[in-house]
C-alpha cells in the first residue's frame, strides 16, 4: 500500500529536472533526481582518482559511500557537491560510470528505499522501465537535439558561461544519449505504457500542466 509514483524519463536536456521538480511542488510530492545520484558517484570517482574503468574499485567505493539527497542539495561523504556535479567533467564521464552494474545495483536499491511509500516524482533514464515499473504515471519527455542544445546553451549563458557553441553541445548530448541508450543494463528506453511528450513547441508551464492533469485524472 503506497502513494502514487510519477516516473519521468527521457534523453539528456529534455527539461526533465525543471519539469519534475515543479510537478512535485504543485502536487505536494517528493522530488527524486536519480541523475544527481549517478553524477555524485562520478564526482567521487574522479575526486578519489580511481580509473573510470576500474569496476572493482568503484564498486567498493560506491558500496561504502554516504549519499544524501534533499530537495535542493546533494551530499556525498559529507561534501556538498550540488554544483560540482553539473560540471563539464562530471557530465562527460557520468554515462560510463552509470553503465557499471555494481553502481546501478547500489543506486537503484537506494531509489527503491526512497520510493517504498510512494508519493514521489522520480526522474531519470530507467525509472518507468526498471526502477518503478509499476508507477501510476509514466512520462517520456523528448525534444529535438537542436532544441535541447539551445536550452543547454541558455542555461550556460545564464550561469555566466558563453563560450560553448551549439554544435559542441549537440555532439556532447548525442554522445551521452548514445552511451545511455546502448548500454546493456537498464538502457534509456521509453516504457511501453509511457506517454511521450515532445516539448519542442511547448512551454515549461504547458508541460507541467499536462503531467499534473494526467496525475489528477488518474486519482
Ligand atoms: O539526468 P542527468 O543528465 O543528470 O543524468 C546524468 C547521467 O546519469 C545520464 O546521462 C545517465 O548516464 C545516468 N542516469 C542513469 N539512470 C538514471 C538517471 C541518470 O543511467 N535513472
Amino acid at each position: 500500500d503506497r502513494q502514487p509514483i510519477v516516473a519521468i524519463d527521457g534523453p539528456a536536456g529534455a527539461g526533465k529536472s525543471t519539469v519534475a521538480r515543479k510537478v512535485a511542488e504543485s502536487l505536494g510530492l517528493i522530488y527524486l533526481d536519480t541523475g544527481a545520484m549517478y553524477r555524485a558517484v562520478t564526482w567521487l570517482v574522479l575526486e578519489t582518482g580511481i580509473k573510470t574503468d576500474d569496476e572493482p574499485a568503484i564498486a567498493e567505493l560506491v558500496s561504502q559511500c554516504d549519499l544524501k539527497l534533499t530537495n535542493s542539495q546533494v551530499l556525498i561523504d559529507g561534501h556538498d557537491v550540488t554544483s560540482q556535479i553539473r560540471s563539464w567533467e562530471v557530465t562527460d564521464r557520468v554515462s560510463a560510470i552509470a553503465a557499471l552494474p555494481s553502481v546501478r545495483r547500489f543506486l537503484v536499491e537506494i531509489q527503491h528505499q526512497m520510493g517504498q511509500k510512494g508519493g514521489l516524482v522520480a526522474e531519470g533514464r530507467d525509472i518507468g522501465t526498471n526502477v518503478f515499473p509499476d508507477a501510476e504515471i509514466k512520462i517520456f519527455l523528448t525534444a529535438s537535439i537542436q532544441e535541447r542544445a539551445r536550452r543547454r546553451q541558455q542555461d550556460l549563458i545564464s550561469q555566466g558561461q558563453t563560450e560553448v557553441s551549439l554544435s559542441e553541445l549537440e555532439l556532447a548530448i548525442e554522445k551521452r544519449d548514445r552511451q545511455d541508450s546502448t548500454r546493456s543494463l537498464a538502457p534509456l528506453l521509453k516504457a511501453d505504457d509511457a506517454i511521450e511528450i515532445d516539448t519542442d513547441k511547448l512551454t515549461v508551464e504547458e508541460v507541467i500542466a499536462q503531467i499534473v492533469g494526467l496525475y489528477r485524472k488518474n486519482q
